[in-house]
Order: structure tokens, then C-alpha cells, then sequence
């Protein structure tokens, strides 16, 4: 590792990243950016791998999930609120379910450049470059809003550093104080979204919190229950914008992406030999690989090596996104390659981005059921192989879309056209998101750590 720096990965192949015509404007927007201030710290990073070493064991569960790009347009304090409302339902009832701490990782405050299956777009015979995520280019199909544009790194770090202000004010603020939280989801019971199954569970959470200050333990004398701990977390695609935020820790000297609490790396560009795993294998961030179906056996133990060659706990999470007719194929597996290897990981379930379809009117969009039926799968298999299914990773918004089909609040593929504003991937609305935590604490619930890992 001692060849390794912030820039060499641009040594090596690199897929999916821009070109850009003005490389002299490139420049100077990378330098000015390799001055700015960190956007997270060092030391939290470290906390975030800590907690994750604890899911990692057994003994925690992980909630990531965010939207599939953040965009320019969608920059609103309503929409970071909303987002991180139903982030923390969800977090409350799977706490409940899991009876362990819940370790909260958004897809926000840096979640912008995407990986596209083909560098241009053909719409009326017009071919332009494709778009590929705010901080890269525009999303309006005409030929001067598809130019890759330096500036565009600089606005998506000022929107990153007011999305994790606002953030770090909700969680520790008081808005993320459990009896409001669990407020919230009561209300949303009583809504189009009531279920008699949901009820059961936030009822049983409501006689928890009775319980509790009838004990004396309240949010006003008891600072976890009114705070939380909130991470954040991107593909790190766009690696001249990764290499400028890497900075050293002032403590230990060592490397850390700034960029982002956590960082992954997604399933096309995690090609061992490639410049993004070169990268990635020098920072000290806790990371995550995305695993989908042409993932090897090889690829797996080769990526386990040059990632974590000290099988530290909390460094590495595996997402996997199969798809729910495939993950029985392709999982078992990966978690044989982990096990024989004497592997430390974390297993997280990606079920989104296995389960796009696209409707007959042109939307993409992912059916509800299939989405659960990865994750049940998914819990399955572990629990078959006597491993621990650590989390899962979903694309959600607060707000009230129609991207996905399905759910109690019932989105048809006639309605996905009323609200469909992703700029990218269909993601969860904040009923379906709500309804999908409920469904998997009922998958979680029980699921016992693995002997090993429980007594290390
Ligand atoms: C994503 O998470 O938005 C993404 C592009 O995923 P993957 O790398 O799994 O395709
Ligand atoms: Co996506």
C-alpha cells in the first residue's frame, strides 16, 4: 500500500467518469476544492466503522437509505426534513423489531454522480451525452446542459455542506426526540396507510415509551432518546472530487474521504484492478461494495484482500442487489467465498436496484412485493447459512411520489405519471418506505447472532 496516494488512482482504468472539455476549468475547480473545509471528520468515520464492527458481530442493525441522486432542484429544507422524518420512523420500528441498536447511514448530503449503462442518450433522433448526475451535468436533454461541467462539483459540495447542517441540527435539536418520531408514525397509522399488522407493532413501541417514563426515563432527562446519531453516505463515482476532500487525520495521519461518512463502490466500477478500488483502498473510511449478479467468487476474495487485508470489523459491507428471482442464485455463494475465506463483513440488502422494470407507458419503476421479496429472501438465506443479515439499503424520499408501484397506499402503474420527479431511480415514498420498515422488523425480529460472532 505504500505506492498508494489520493491521485493514484489515476493510474490505473477508470470507468464512468466524465470527460471534460475544459480540463484548465477542471483544474482549478479540483484545487479550489482540495482547500475547502471537510465536510465530515475523521473521527467520525471511525465511529461509523465502530458501530458497523457492532453490526458486523451481530449486535447492531443498519438502515442506509436516501435518494437514488440528489439533485440541485430538489434542494429544500421540506425535502431534507421529510426525508430524515421517515428515515427515523423507520430506524424506531426497526430498533423495536431487532431489539439492538439501529445504525443510521443516509444516502444524502453528497449522493449526486451516477453510473450510466451508455455514455449517450438518443431521444427524436437527437444523440447527446447522457446525464450523469447534477454534480456532473444538466438533466434537460439539450446539447449545452449535457456538457460536464467543473462548476458543477463546486455547487454539489455547498449543497452537501447545507444538507449536513441542517442534519446535524435535526439530530441533535430535539427533532428527532423518539416520543415525536413515534408521534409521527401513530399519525400516519390513522391515515390512508393504516394497517391492523403495523398497528400491532407501534402499539407494543408506544407501551415501551409508557413503560419507560413511568420508570422515569424521559427524552427531558434522557439525552438518546430526544438525540441521535445520523451518517452520511455516496457512491464515491466521481473520483477527482473524492481525491480533492481526502484529506489526513490530524490524530493518526492517516487518510480519510471528507467527502462522506461512508462510501461505496457500485457494481460497475468495482473492477479490482480498477482505479475506483484503488482508491478506495487507501482511504480508512468505512466502505461498501455493491454486489450484483456478474460478482465472482474471485472478484469477491480478490476485492476482500485489497479493501481490507486486515479484516478489520466495520471496514467492509457487502450490498447485495440481485433481484428477487435471482439473489437465491447468486447470494449463497458470495457468503461460502466470505465464511471459507474467514471473512469479516457486514451483509447489507440492496432490494431496489435488482427490481427495476419498466412500465408500459416508458416509467421505470419497481414493484413493491418484489422489493420485499429480496429482502425476505435475503434473510432467508442467512438465516439458512447461520450468518447474520446485518441491513439493508433502500432509495426513499419523504415525499409523496409515485415511482414505485405497489404498498398499502397503493401506486398503480396508471398513477406513476401524477408524481414522478426522481432523476434517476424510482425510489420508496414515505408511506412505502414506512410500510417496508414494518415488513422487515418482522424479518429481523428474532434473527439471533451468529455463535462466533456473539461471544468474540
Ligand atoms: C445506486 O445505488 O444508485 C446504483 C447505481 O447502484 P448499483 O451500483 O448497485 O447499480
Ligand atoms: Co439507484
Amino acid at each position: 500500500m505504500s505506492s498508494w496516494t489520493p491521485q493514484s488512482w489515476r493510474a490505473k482504468p477508470v470507468l464512468q467518469v466524465p470527460t471534460y472539455p475544459d480540463q484548465a476549468a477542471l483544474e482549478i475547480a479540483e484545487a479550489r476544492l482540495s482547500r475547502f473545509p471537510p465536510l465530515v471528520f475523521a473521527g467520525e468515520a471511525r465511529g461509523l466503522k465502530e458501530d458497523l464492527a457492532e453490526v458486523a458481530r451481530g449486535n447492531a442493525f443498519l438502515l442506509q437509505g436516501g435518494d437514488c441522486a440528489e439533485s440541485f432542484a430538489e434542494h429544500e429544507a421540506n425535502h431534507i426534513r421529510d426525508f430524515f422524518q421517515v428515515f427515523l420512523q423507520m430506524a424506531v420500528v426497526l430498533t423495536h423489531g431487532a431489539s439492538k441498536p439501529v445504525v443510521k447511514v443516509g444516502r444524502v448530503a453528497g449522493q449526486f454522480a451516477k453510473p450510466r449503462s451508455a455514455d449517450t442518450e438518443t431521444v427524436d433522433g437527437v444523440e447527446l451525452p447522457s446525464y450523469r448526475g447534477d454534480i456532473i451535468n444538466g438533466i434537460e436533454f439539450n446539447a449545452e446542459q449535457r456538457v460536464p461541467d467543473p462548476q458543477r462539483m463546486i455547487m454539489g459540495y455547498r449543497q452537501s455542506a447545507a444538507t449536513l447542517n441542517l442534519l446535524r441540527a435535526f439530530a441533535s435539536g430535539g427533532f428527532a426526540d423518539l416520543t415525536r418520531v413515534h408521534e409521527w408514525t401513530t399519525g400516519f397509522m390513522k391515515g390512508k396507510n393504516g394497517s391492523p399488522r403495523y398497528e400491532e407493532t407501534a402499539n407494543k413501541i408506544d407501551d415501551a415509551i409508557k413503560f419507560m417514563a413511568a420508570l422515569g426515563i424521559t427524552s427531558e432527562n434522557t439525552p438518546a432518546l430526544r438525540e441521535t446519531k445520523f451518517y452520511t453516505s455516496h457512491e464515491a463515482l466521481l473520483l477527482g472530487y473524492e481525491e480533492a476532500l481526502t484529506r489526513r487525520d490530524s490524530i493518526t495521519s492517516d487518510w480519510y474521504a471528507t467527502s462522506g461518512h461512508m462510501l461505496w463502490i457500485g457494481d460497475r466500477t468495482r473492477q479490482p484492478t480498477g482505479a475506483h478500488v484503488e482508491y478506495f483502498s487507501g482511504i480508512n473510511n468505512p466502505i461498501g461494495v455493491k454486489c450484483g449478479p456478474t460478482m465472482q467468487r474471485d472478484d469477491l476474495l480478490a476485492l476482500m484482500d485489497k479493501l481490507n487485508p486486515s479484516d478489520e470489523a466495520g471496514r467492509l459491507t457487502l450490498i447485495a442487489r440481485f433481484g428477487a428471482e435471482k439473489v437465491g442464485d447468486h447470494l449463497p455463494a458470495l457468503i461460502e467465498t466470505v465464511k471459507e475465506a474467514g471473512r469479516t463483513v457486514v451483509w447489507c440488502c440492496d432490494p431496489m436496484h435488482g427490481n427495476t422494470i419498466k412500465a408500459s407507458s416508458g416509467y421505470k419503476t419497481r414493484p413493491f412485493d418484489k422489493v420485499l421479496a429480496e429482502v425476505k429472501e435475503f434473510f432467508d438465506i442467512h438465516r439458512q447459512m447461520g450468518t447474520y443479515a446485518g441491513g439493508v439499503h433502500f432509495e426513499m424520499t419523504g415525499d409523496d411520489v409515485t415511482e414505485c408501484v405497489g404498498g398499502v397506499s397503493a401506486v398503480t402503474e396508471a398513477s406513476l405519471s401524477d408524481r414522478y420527479h426522481t432523476h434517476c431511480d424510482p425510489r420508496l415514498n414515505a408511506s412505502q418506505a414506512l410500510e417496508l420498515a414494518f415488513l422487515v422488523a418482522e424479518e429481523i425480529r428474532g434473527q439471533r447472532a451468529p455463535e462466533v460472532a456473539r461471544t468474540a
